[in-house]
């Protein structure tokens, strides 16, 4: 069968990725920091999950304005105009509001005046989610170029007081562009794979203003309310997880017509390193190809990936042609696989700072 340019042929879905960006706050919380706050230390978190630090962010920041940085960073990669982006779709379970999404703040923000916006909530999966969706408009011609981020202020709904959960999370967006792929160069979705198990729900969650709960000095009215806050069977989730993400990664890279040793690099979601380290253990992939930032920002949640990805690709680690395996799991309990050939960023084919080195320093 010949590739197709367009829907699901030989070569997968005909979509690509040509831009990505990354934004995170500007604020470090080291885990010494944290051992002012709660009962712990620096050697029990780094042990346990490999996070040194993550970063916070301001006070004036959202999900929505750490989403538009991380955009425009991936717009700048691409070399496109703002204006011929069609869809935005933000990943987020951290929004500045119950509504509008943030993905139409995002999109006023960055400029994609004829675009549609609407956020995905699939909690640390949702970037993959999100972008699963944006494949499936791009290769049926819906849409011609897709803004997908994935953002998250953490920070805002993590119980500062439970050490089992705190030291694990922190705020961050990344960000990429989709567009249909062309005939005769790299770049392709060649699988994908979503699942969940909703009887697992109460294993990771968060409760928010909706969540019915004893009334409390904010209720009004005198109706029940809660504050938004993540509870979480750790040491249940970490099984769960390590299992999700070598079956469906085997799974990703078998539907794609590949074995193991053609994926040169995984971008996994980042929450533990342990869960990273025994997932490669077990689908047989060596570490020195898998990319790991989990030390420097904790887990992000749907933002994890994008961030790993645009600073894979502006260390080097990405070459067009390349196929590279996305893995995520998360509340939902959800979870995903995805195998994409790499086309290249264009701003890195041609030479260009792509805005990601800026973003960082
Ligand atoms: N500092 C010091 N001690 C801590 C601690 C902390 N921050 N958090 C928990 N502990 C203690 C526990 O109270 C327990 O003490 P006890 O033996 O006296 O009861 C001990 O450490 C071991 O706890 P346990 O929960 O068994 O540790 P663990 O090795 O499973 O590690 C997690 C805990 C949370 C790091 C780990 O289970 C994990 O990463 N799970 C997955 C979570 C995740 O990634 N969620 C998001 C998915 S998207």
């Amino acid at each position: 069968m010949a590739p197709t340019a367009s829907g699901h042929g030989a070569t997968g879905y005909g979509a690509r990725i040509t831009g990505v960006g990354r934004y995170v706050p500007e604020r470090v919380m080291t885990n010494a920091e944290l051992e002012r706050m709660v009962d712990t230390n620096d050697e029990w978190i780094v042990e346990r999950t490999g996070i040194h630090e993550r970063r916070i962010a301001g006070p004036d920041e959202t999900s929505s304005t750490l989403g538009t940085r991380a955009g425009l960073a991936a717009i700048e990669s691409a070399l496109i105009d703002p204006a011929t982006i069609d869809l935005v779709i933000a990943a987020t379970c951290t929004p500045d509001g119950m509504f509008p999404a943030v993905a139409t703040r995002i999109q006023h923000a960055v400029g994609a005046g004829r675009a549609g916006a609407f956020d995905v909530n699939a909690a640390c999966n949702g970037f993959m989610s999100a972008l699963s969706t944006a494949v499936q408009f791009v290769a049926a011609g819906t849409s011609q170029r897709a803004l997908v981020v994935g953002t998250e202020t953490m920070s805002r709904i993590v119980d500062w007081t439970d050490r089992g959960t705190c030291v694990l999370f922190g705020d961050g967006a990344g960000a990429v562009i989709v567009e249909r792929s062309v005939e005769g160069e790299p770049g392709h979705i060649n699988a994908l794979l979503l699942r969940s198990d909703g009887s697992q729900a109460d294993l990771l969650w968060a409760s928010g203003p909706c969540t019915p709960g004893a009334p409390s000095p904010s209720s009004a009215l005198g109706l029940a309310r809660e504050e938004a806050r993540i509870v979480m069977d750790g040491r249940s989730v970490f099984r769960h997880a390590v299992n999700a993400l070598v079956e469906t990664s085997m799974e990703a890279v078998t539907n794609a017509g590949l074995t193991v040793d053609d994926i040169a690099l995984c971008v996994p979601h980042q929450a533990n390193r342990r869960i990273i380290t025994a997932m490669a253990d077990r689908v047989g992939l060596p570490m020195e190809r898998v990319y790991v930032n989990v030390d420097r920002y904790g887990n992000t949640s749907s933002a994890t990936i994008p961030i790993a990805l645009a600073e894979a690709e502006a260390d080097g680690r990405l070459k067009p042609g390349d196929r590279v395996l996305f893995a995520a799991f998360g509340g939902g309990l959800s979870w995903s696989a995805m195998v994409v050939e790499w086309a290249g960023i264009r701003a890195s084919r041609a030479g260009l700072p792509t805005g990601i080195l800026a973003a960082r320093a």
